[in-house]
């Protein structure tokens, strides 16, 4: 099984093999921006809260977030920095496990319950990325590497609790939109969702500039919840600039996704981001989970946000036919909504 960790193990890399050096996406480099302190932040304690000021103050900027940002990060969620921690560790551990080790991961197909891998869809990318990835589907039914010990539990333990933060979320959404709380769980069928979980290795690079962890992309489904180690590199677009995320400390990142901004017409866009290279040294690792609804719900703007003003501007389309979509093509940003745009 090939991986970038694997190749800049092997040998002491002194140049970075051609097929990885991306020319077009590190022309605005040098012109990022430090707006970090605006990225919007909410407190997850004050969106359950029973007091009910502190909670539709939280509400709307909430709202706010979605609309303007797509983008924000959640503190006091209650996930314990110990269980995030854990995964980080036997995050490593499992890259650094042998390849017969690893058997058992190797899906090639999209609806493969395990797969790893290098770069996105390696058929397809003319320019590989500088990065491995394992995703597993975590829900409705829990899949997850036997290797390395205790990693299974662990996962499980911190799938569960971001559905259960995914959920109050979305619960918080819908009121944002004015409809009732629970409108997108019910439309959506989020109690049986799919949800998919993504942990990316993005080794050290001798060269970092020279390359790219994962180009701009929209994520597919409602929301993404994401933690990474003490490395950055997620940017993401904002009024045509890219920006970089240094999250708060315990904090999550959240974006929204492809079908919040069908389901909200375009209200809520989904978010462009992407992940460069920034260490020469150590390795960052992010773990997302991709939080949407069943498989064969059909998504389609909500009829109560449609006006004569505001028509659909999405076709309908099954959940899974959209990550067939997506999943066959090369990543490019915004590239499957635009299937689906009236
Ligand atoms: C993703 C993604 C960003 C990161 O996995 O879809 O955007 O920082 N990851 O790793
Ligand atoms: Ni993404």
């Amino acid at each position: 099984m090939f991986s970038v960790k694997r190749l800049v193990e092997s040998n002491s890399l002194k140049s970075i093999p051609s097929n990885y050096i991306c020319h077009n996406e590190n022309e605005d480099y040098d012109s990022m921006v430090n707006e970090t302190e605006n990225i919007p932040t909410i407190d997850f304690s004050k969106l359950i809260s029973s007091n009910s000021n502190d909670r539709s103050m939280e509400i709307q900027k909430l709202g706010d977030a979605c609309r303007d940002w797509g983008f924000f990060m959640l503190i006091n969620h209650g996930v314990s920095e110990t269980l995030r921690a854990e995964v980080l560790r036997l995050s490593q551990c499992f890259f650094d496990l042998p390849s017969e080790e690893k058997k058992e991961c190797i899906g090639e197909k999209p609806f493969d319950p395990i797969r790893c891998g290098t770069s996105f869809n390696i058929k397809v990318d003319k320019t590989h990325y500088w990065r491995d990835f394992l995703k597993c589907y975590v829900h409705p039914h829990f899949h997850a590497p036997s290797n390395p010990l205790g990693f299974s539990e662990t996962l499980e333990e911190y799938v569960t609790k971001n559905r259960e933060v995914i959920g109050e979320l979305l619960k918080a959404i819908s009121l944002t939109l004015s409809l009732e709380e629970n409108y997108i769980h019910n439309m959506m069928n989020a109690e049986s969702g799919s949800q998919l979980l993504v942990i990316n290795y993005y080794p050290p690079c001798p060269k970092p500039e020279l390359v790219m962890g994962l180009p701009a992309h929209t994520d597919h489904g409602l929301l993404t919840l994401l933690m990474q180690n003490e490395l950055g590199g997620l940017q993401i677009e904002h009024d045509g600039k890219w920006i970089p995320v240094n999250p708060l400390p315990n904090s999550f990142l959240i974006n929204t996704g492809d079908h919040l901004e069908i389901l909200t017409n375009g209200k809520y866009k989904s978010v462009v981001h992407r992940a460069i290279v920034m260490n020469k040294k150590a390795a960052r690792i992010s773990v997302g989970t991709a939080n949407g609804p069943t498989l064969d719900t059909i998504v389609s703007p909500a009829p109560e946000l449609l006006s004569e003003d505001n028509p659909s501007a999405y076709r309908g389309i099954q959940y899974k036919d959209y990550l067939l979509l997506q999943q066959s093509r090369e990543l490019e940003r915004k590239s499957c909504l635009d299937y689906i745009r009236i």
